[in-house]
C-alpha cells in the first residue's frame, strides 16, 4: 500500500513513518520543515520519498496524491500560545491546509484519510472528568478552534463526497524527538531537558492542571488501526487517543525527578491564556471500534523519553 504522511518529518509523523517502513509499506513524506527536521528521518531516508513542501500548496498535493491509498495527515502548527500570537498563520496551516489535503485526497481517489486532531477541542467541560467524543466541543483558543474546524471538514468530506475520514483526537503526546528548545515546546520535553541540565522551569498556574499524557507509540498504533478498521465502524467518526489516566503538572514534576534522579527548580507564573484546566480521556470508543489498547503507559513512556534525552545530551 502507498501512504502519504503529511508532517512526516515532525515528532509524531516521523514515528508513524518508521512504523510504516517496518511494515514494508511505501511511504511519501511531505513536510515544509518549519517544525519538522530532516534528522528525524535519518535512518529512513533511503527507504522513503521525502518532498519538501507545504500543505498550503494544493497543486503540489494534487500531484503527490496520485496512486496513494492512505493519507495520514499530521502536518499542523501546534501550540495554543502560538495560535494566540498569530491566529491567521494557525488558521492558514491547520484549516486551509487540511482543506487542501482533503481536496487532493478526494480528487485522487484516496481510500482513507486519518486526521490528527487534538484534545484541545473539548476545552473545559463542567462537571465532567472524562472527555467523551460526543460532548459539545468548547475550543478555548484559536488552535483548538482550527482543530475543530478541520475535524468538521473531514466529516463533511465523508458525508458529501464519500471520502473515508477518521478523526483521532490526540491527548498531549510526548516521546523521543519532541523539540525541547522552542518557546512553543510542550511541557514534557521542556521539563525533562531542564531537569537534565539543572535549569529552572516555569509552571503556569499552581501546577494542579492535569493532562492525559500519551506516549507517542500509542498514537502510531492508533493510526495504523484507523487504516485497517472496517469503514462502517470508523468513517466520519472521532476517536480519543490517550491513556485514560491523568497526571497534574506537579505529579509530572515528581515523576521526572524520580526517573531522572535530578530535582527541578520551579518558578510559578499566572496561568496561560487559553489553557485547559483538566484533561482526561474516555478511550472506550477507540478500544471498541479500532481495537486500540494502551501499549505504553505514562510512567513507562516517561522512562523511555528521559533515557532518550539523556543519550542525546551525552
Ligand atoms: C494542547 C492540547 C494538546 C495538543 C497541544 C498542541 C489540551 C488539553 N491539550 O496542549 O492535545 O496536542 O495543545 O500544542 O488542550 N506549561 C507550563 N510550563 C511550560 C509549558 C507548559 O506550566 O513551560 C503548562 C501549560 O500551561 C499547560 C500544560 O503545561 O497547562 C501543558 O502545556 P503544553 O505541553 O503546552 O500542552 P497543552 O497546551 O496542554
Amino acid at each position: 500500500m502507498k501512504y502519504v504522511v503529511t508532517g512526516g518529518a515532525g515528532f509524531i509523523g516521523s514515528h508513524i513513518v518508521g512504523a510504516l517502513v517496518k511494515h514494508g509499506q511505501e511511504v511519501v513524506v511531505i513536510d515544509d520543515f518549519s517544525t519538522g527536521k530532516q534528522e528525524n528521518l535519518n535512518d529512513l531516508e533511503s527507504k522513503i520519498k521525502i518532498v519538501e513542501g507545504s500543505i498550503e500548496n494544493l497543486d503540489l498535493l494534487q500531484s503527490l496524491f496520485k496512486g496513494v491509498d492512505f493519507v495520514l495527515h499530521q502536518a499542523a502548527l501546534p501550540s495554543v500560545p502560538r495560535s494566540i500570537k498569530n491566529p491567521l498563520r494557525s488558521n492558514n496551516v491547520n484549516i486551509t491546509g487540511t482543506l487542501n489535503v482533503l481536496l487532493a485526497a478526494r480528487d485522487n481517489g484516496v481510500k482513507r484519510l486519518v486526521y490528527a486532531s487534538s484534545s484541545s477541542v473539548y476545552g473545559n467541560q463542567e462537571d465532567h472528568q472524562y472527555k467523551v467524543e460526543d460532548m459539545n466541543p468548547c475550543p478555548l483558543s484559536p488552535y483548538a478552534l482550527t482543530k475543530f474546524a478541520a475535524e468538521k471538514y473531514c466529516q463533511f468530506f465523508y458525508e458529501f463526497y464519500g471520502l473515508e475520514t477518521v478523526i483521532l483526537r490526540y491527548f498531549n503526546v510526548f516521546g523521543p524527538r519532541q523539540d525541547p528548545n522552542s518557546e512553543y515546546s510542550a511541557v514534557i520535553p521542556k521539563f525533562i531537558n531542564a531537569a537534565l541540565q539543572g535549569e529552572e522551569v516555569t509552571v503556569f498556574g499552581d501546577g494542579s492542571q492535569s493532562r492525559d499524557f500519551t506516549y507517542v507509540e500509542n498514537n502510531v498504533q492508533a493510526n495504523l488501526l484507523a487504516c485497517k478498521a472496517p469503514g462502517e465502524k470508523v468513517a466520519g467518526k472521532v476517536f480519543n487517543v490517550a491513556c485514560g489516566a491523568t497526571a497534574s503538572l506537579n505529579e509530572l514534576i515528581r515523576v521526572i525527578e524520580k526517573i531522572s534522579g535530578f530535582s527541578l527548580k520551579r518558578q510559578f507564573f499566572p496561568p496561560r491564556v487559553g489553557d485547559v484546566k483538566f484533561s482526561l480521556a474516555d478511550i472506550r470508543r477507540a478500544q471498541e471500534n479500532l481495537g486500540y489498547e494502551v501499549g505504553i503507559n505514562f510512567e513507562e513512556g516517561l522512562k523511555r523519553t528521559v533515557a532518550w534525552y539523556k543519550e542525546l545530551l551525552r
